[in-house]
C-alpha cells in the first residue's frame, strides 16, 4: 500500500471480507508494514476489484488495531478493529475450528463452543455497521466467504436500500454435515439476507435450497441449478432471493504474460539449476492446510522411492506452503507430522548437496511463483476437499509452452472444468502414485494435447468472467 489518506465518500461497490487485500505486518523494532494477504479469495477478488476503484471492508490482519481508512492503489481500504479474544474467538475458533473443517467435509473434527458463536455474531455485526456507514445509497454490497454469513440479513436490517450479494468461497457441506451445526438455522437466515447467494458448484446451492426448506420452512423452487445459469429461487416474505453456482478462477491473462517475460523465463532456468538441473522437478504449492492433502503427496512420492519406481537422482519435489492459521491446533499437529515426513523422505534418499524434497515454508511473490510454475515438469494439487483450488488454474495459465503436467484431486471445485489433468481420488494412494508415474513418465505430445485443453478452458474463464456472471445474476450489472 501506498498512500494513506482519509476518505469519507460513499461508495457504489462495496466488497466486505474478512482480511482487507493487504495485512499489516509489525516488525520486532516497531516498524510496521502492509503485505498482500494470503489465499486464493485475495488472490481472486484484488485485481477485478482495483479495475473498479470500489471500497473493501475487512480486518487488517492482527488484532487490536485500529486504523483510519485509506487509499490503495484507487481503491478505498476500511479497516475493522478485532480485538485478541475476538481473533481468538471468531477467528481462530469459530471460522476455523468450527466451519472451515465442517464445511470441508470434516476432515478434521469440528469444535462447537458457545462462547465461539458468540464472537462471531458480535464480529458479524461490526462488520455489517462497517459496511452500512460507507455504501452509498442503493450501492452494491458484495459479501464474501464463510467467516461473514451473518452479514448479508443484518445489513438488510440497517440498510434495505442496499443490493446485496453474498458469495462462499470454500465448500458448501452436505446436507448431513452441515446439521450437525448447532447455530445451522440462524446462518441459513444469515446468509438468506441476500438477494443473490453464490457457491462455486451447483451441488452447493442445491444443498442450501434445501436446508431453507427443511430449516427454515421457505420455499425454494425445485429445478436443476446451472452453472452461471439457472439459479434457484426462494421468495422471502416480498424479496426474490437468488441462489446461484459461479465458479471462481484467476487473473489468467495475468499469469500468461508474467509467464512469458524475459525475467521469470530467466528465473525459471535458473531454478532448475539451482536444484540440480534433475529430469523431473515436481511442485507442490499451498497454504499450509490440512485439507490440501500435502501428506498424502509426500506419503506417494515416498513409496514410488522405495519400490524403486521414481528414482532420488532423477526428481525433485519442491513443496511452497505458505503459513497459515498457525495458532490453530489443527493446523499445528498437521504442520509437525508434514515436516517429519520430509525429513524422513530426505534421510533415506537424499545425498549431500541433493535433497529429494525442499520444504520452504514461506511465502513468495507473484514473479517467483510463476518462476516456479514455469520450471516444475508435474503441478501436484491434492486436496482432499477445497472449494476451487486456484492454484491449478495458475500453473496452466503459466504454461504458454504448453509444457508440463497437472495431477488433480477429484475432490477441487477445480476438477470439473480441468478435466484433461490426471484427476486423482486423493484417499486412494495407489491412485495417487500411479498418476504421479504417469505424469513423470508422460509422452510430450500427449502432454501438450492435455496442457493445450487445459489453456483453452483457463484462459476463457477468467476471474473477470467470474465476478461479472455474478454480478449480472445479482441485478447489478448490465447482462453482456
Ligand atoms: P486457498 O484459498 O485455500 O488458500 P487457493 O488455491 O484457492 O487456496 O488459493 C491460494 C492462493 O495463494 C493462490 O493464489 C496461490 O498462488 C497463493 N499461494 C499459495 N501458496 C503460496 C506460496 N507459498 N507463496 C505465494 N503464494 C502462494
Ligand atoms: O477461501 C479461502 C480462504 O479461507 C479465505 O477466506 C481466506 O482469506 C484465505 O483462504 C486465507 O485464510 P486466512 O484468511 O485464514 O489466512
Amino acid at each position: 500500500a501506498d498512500a494513506t489518506e482519509q476518505s469519507t465518500t460513499a461508495a457504489e461497490f462495496v466488497v466486505v471480507a474478512n482480511r482487507l487485500p493487504v495485512d499489516l505486518e509489525r516488525a520486532p523494532d516497531g516498524t510496521q508494514r502492509w503485505t498482500q494477504s494470503p489465499g486464493g479469495l485475495v488472490s481472486a477478488l484484488e485485481p477485478f476489484l482495483r479495475s473498479r476503484k470500489g471500497a473493501w471492508v475487512g480486518w487488517p490482519g492482527v488484532p487490536d488495531v485500529e486504523v483510519d481508512a485509506f487509499t490503495d492503489d484507487g481503491l478505498i481500504l476500511h479497516p475493522v478493529t478485532l480485538s485478541s479474544a475476538e481473533v481468538r474467538d471468531y477467528y481462530e475458533g469459530f471460522s476455523n475450528a468450527t466451519l472451515w473443517p465442517l464445511y470441508h467435509d470434516v476432515v478434521e473434527r469440528p469444535v462447537f463452543d458457545r462462547s465461539w458463536w458468540e464472537s462471531y455474531v458480535r464480529v458479524n455485526r461490526r462488520f455489517a455497521e462497517a459496511s452500512a456507514a460507507v455504501a452509498g445509497n442503493g450501492a452494491t454490497v458484495w459479501v464474501q466467504d464463510y467467516q461473514l454469513q451473518l452479514v448479508p440479513s443484518m445489513l438488510r436490517e440497517l440498510r434495505p436500500d442496499l443490493r446485496i450479494g453474498f458469495f462462499l468461497h470454500i465448500p458448501f457441506p452436505p446436507v448431513e454435515l452441515f446439521m450437525q451445526l448447532p447455530w445451522r438455522a440462524e446462518i441459513v437466515r444469515g446468509l438468506i439476507g441476500a438477494d443473490l447467494v453464490g457457491f462455486h458448484r451447483p451441488g452447493g446451492a442445491q444443498n442450501f435450497l434445501w436446508l431453507a426448506r427443511q430449516l427454515i420452512g421457505l420455499e425454494p423452487s425445485r429445478g436443476a441449478v446451472g452453472v452461471r445459469s439457472r439459479p434457484g429461487m426462494v421468495q422471502v416474505g416480498g424479496r426474490t432471493v437468488r441462489v446461484g453456482a459461479f465458479p471462481i478462477s484467476i487473473d489468467a491473462a495475468g499469469f500468461d504474460s508474467i509467464a512469458r517475460s524475459r525475467p521469470v523465463i530467466e528465473r525459471a532456468k535458473q531454478i532448475r539449476g539451482e536444484l540440480g538441473n534433475p529430469q523431473t522437478v515436481l511442485l507442490g504449492v499451498d497454504r499450509l492446510d490440512y485439507t490440501k492433502g500435502i501428506d498424502l503427496r509426500l506419503q506417494a512420492l515416498h513409496e514410488l522411492l522405495q519400490e524403486g519406481r521414481v528414482k532420488p537422482e532423477d526428481v525433485t519435489f519442491v513443496q511452497l506452503a505458505t503459513p497459515s492459521r498457525e495458532r490453530v491446533e489443527h493446523y499445528q499437529r498437521m504442520r509437525s507430522e508434514i515436516e517429519q515426513m520430509v525429513g524422513r523422505i530426505n534421510g533415506e534418499f537424499a545425498r549431500v548437496g541433493h535433497p529429494v524434497v525442499h520444504y520452504l515454508h514461506q511465502s513468495v511473490n507473484r514473479t517467483e511463483l510463476a518462476a516456479f510454475y514455469s520450471a516444475a515438469d508435474v503441478m501436484v494439487v491434492t486436496p482432499l476437499r477445497d472449494g476451487m483450488n486456484l492454484v491449478c488454474k495458475e500453473y496452466v495459465a503459466c504454461r504458454h509452452d504448453l509444457g508440463g503436467a497437472l495431477v488433480l484431486s477429484e475432490f477441487a471445485g477445480a476438477a470439473a472444468e480441468l478435466s484433461s489433468a490426471f484427476l486423482v481420488n486423493p484417499h486412494d494412494l495407489d491412485g495417487v502414485k500411479n498418476a504421479l508415474e504417469a505424469a513423470i513418465t508422460l509422452d510430450p505430445a500427449e502432454g501438450r494435447r492435455r496442457m493445450r485443453a487445459l489453456r483453452r478452458q483457463v484462459l476463457t474463464h477468467d476471474v473477470d468472467r467470474w465476478a461479472r456472471s455474478f454480478l449480472e445474476a445479482l441485478g447489478a450489472e448490465p447482462s453482456a
